[in-house]
This record gives structure tokens, C-alpha cells and sequence, in this order.
């Protein structure tokens, strides 16, 4: 089997989890420590319409985050319904451009040292009937990090999205818990990164609090990047050595 690629695939334990704040942390970290940082979001939904073209939020983001020349490579395939893949694909009339994408990543991977791709909601999503996130992940040959909240119901949600990627063979690196309190932290916040590392041997490898002036759909990233090199153990998501599949 071959060596994961150099890069990381972030996944959610849920849309709206945060990938996108992590994904656009992770290449600002990367970036201060000199790397040639790629960032991909294979499919957008919930795009703007502008004339005829479409506007992923999520890949201008982090397309803004890690400086990247090659806007077209970073967000291949766009739909305007916030839905998942498969079933904008059959609204508006377009299947998923798999060879795309698989051309995108390829390109990129030519362009970057590191490529990180931002999933679509969880592990589970489908473009199709018979093709889910999983099997991208799968074609990507790409170690997961897991973006997950971090209060009631965290260890249910992500135990789940482990057990997801470890019987299908994937590396997890690490489990990243968004969104923290700032004050009245919760019990369940609190004891919840224990709980999931004892449970299922994955490394927490940090968590982010709620912050103020950022926000992915007006391309705000407030203190992102300073907190996320405080709070996120950055080394450990990309300096691990390649593992078979
Ligand atoms: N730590 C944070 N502090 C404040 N706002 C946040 C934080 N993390 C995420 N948000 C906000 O929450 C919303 C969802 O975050 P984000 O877009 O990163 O989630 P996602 O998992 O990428 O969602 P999707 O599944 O739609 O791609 C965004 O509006 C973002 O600005
Ligand atoms: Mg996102």
C-alpha cells in the first residue's frame, strides 16, 4: 500500500463544526513555518451566485488564509443548494465532476509541499449513491484530522466518526474541538478531550475557543492565527511519518 501523500483531509463530526476555521488555521501555521501550503475544498454547496458563476465561501476562506495562485484548483466542483452532493447534483442537473477533482488535487500537489482538504460535513456525505467522502478520502491517500464540538454530545459524535475512518483503514491524526466557551466552560467541555482520547487512543490535539471578529462567510479571521499556534499542537498534524494505509 502507499505512503499517505503529504497533507492532511479535515472532516467534521457534523457540518457547521468548524472545518473551514481549522483548515484556514492549519495553513496560516504552516505558512509562519515556511511551507508551500495548498488548500482544497472538493465540492462547495451553498454557493453565491455571481452573473453565472458560482462563489464557494468556504474556498475563499482559505484560498485568502493560504495565499494561493491557483484559485480554479482550489474549488472544482460548486453548487448553489446548501445540500449535500448528491442531492444538489440531481437538482441543478450536474453529477459530481470526480475526474475534476481528482485533476485538482493532482495539480496541486505538483504546486504545494502540503495539501490540506477540507471535507464536506462528515465522513458520510454522498456524491452519489455508491460514492461518499470516505471514498475521496480513500483516492487522496490522505491521513484525517477530526474537527468536533466540544460540549454535550462531543464523545458520542466523534467516537462515531472514528469508528467511520478506523473500519475503513484511515490514519486519524488527531482531533481538533471547536468553539470552546470562553466563560462558564461546561463539565461536558471540560472533561469531554479525556473521555475521547482514553476511549479511542486518538490524540487530542487541541482546542479553539469561540473568537470574536471572524467569521468564514465575510472572510474575517480576527486573532486565527496566533490562537491557533497557542492552542493547536500544529506539529503533530503534519510531522508524522507517513504510515501505510
Ligand atoms: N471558533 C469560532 N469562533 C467563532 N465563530 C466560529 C468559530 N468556528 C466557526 N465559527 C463560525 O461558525 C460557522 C461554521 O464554521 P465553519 O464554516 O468553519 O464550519 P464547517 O464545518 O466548515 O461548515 P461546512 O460543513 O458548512 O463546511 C462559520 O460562520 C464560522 O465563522
Ligand atoms: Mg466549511
Amino acid at each position: 500500500m502507499p505512503a499517505y501523500k503529504p497533507g492532511i483531509f479535515i472532516t467534521g463530526t457534523d457540518t457547521g463544526v468548524g472545518k473551514t476555521v481549522v483548515a484556514a488555521g492549519l495553513a496560516m501555521a504552516l505558512k509562519s513555518r515556511g511551507m508551500k501550503v495548498g488548500v482544497m475544498k472538493p465540492v462547495g454547496t451553498g454557493c453565491m451566485e455571481f452573473g453565472k458563476r458560482l462563489i464557494c465561501h468556504d474556498s475563499a476562506y482559505l484560498l485568502e488564509a493560504a495565499e494561493n495562485e491557483y484559485p480554479p484548483l482550489t474549488s472544482p466542483v460548486r453548487y448553489r443548494h446548501a445540500l449535500a452532493p448528491s442531492v444538489a447534483a440531481v437538482l441543478e442537473k450536474r453529477e459530481v465532476d470526480l475526474p475534476q477533482i481528482r485533476r485538482s488535487f493532482g495539480e496541486l500537489q505538483k504546486n504545494y509541499d502540503f495539501i490540506i482538504v477540507e471535507g464536506i460535513g462528515g465522513l458520510l456525505v454522498p456524491f452519489s449513491k455508491d460514492y461518499f467522502v470516505a471514498n475521496l478520502v480513500r483516492e487522496f491517500q490522505l491521513p484525517l484530522l477530526i474537527v468536533s464540538k466540544g460540549g454535550l454530545g462531543a464523545i458520542n459524535h466523534t467516537l462515531l466518526t472514528i469508528d467511520a475512518a478506523v473500519i475503513r483503514g484511515f490514519e486519524v491524526r488527531g482531533v481538533i474541538f471547536n468553539r470552546m466557551a470562553k466563560t462558564n466552560v461546561s463539565l461536558a467541555e471540560i472533561t469531554n478531550p479525556k473521555v475521547i482520547h482514553e476511549l479511542s487512543g486518538v490524540p487530542v490535539l487541541g482546542s479553539l475557543p469561540e473568537m470574536d471578529d471572524l467569521d468564514v462567510d465575510t472572510c474575517r479571521y480576527g486573532r486565527l492565527k496566533e490562537i491557533f499556534q497557542e492552542r493547536i499542537q500544529v506539529d503533530q498534524i503534519y510531522s508524522v511519518p507517513s504510515l501505510p494505509v
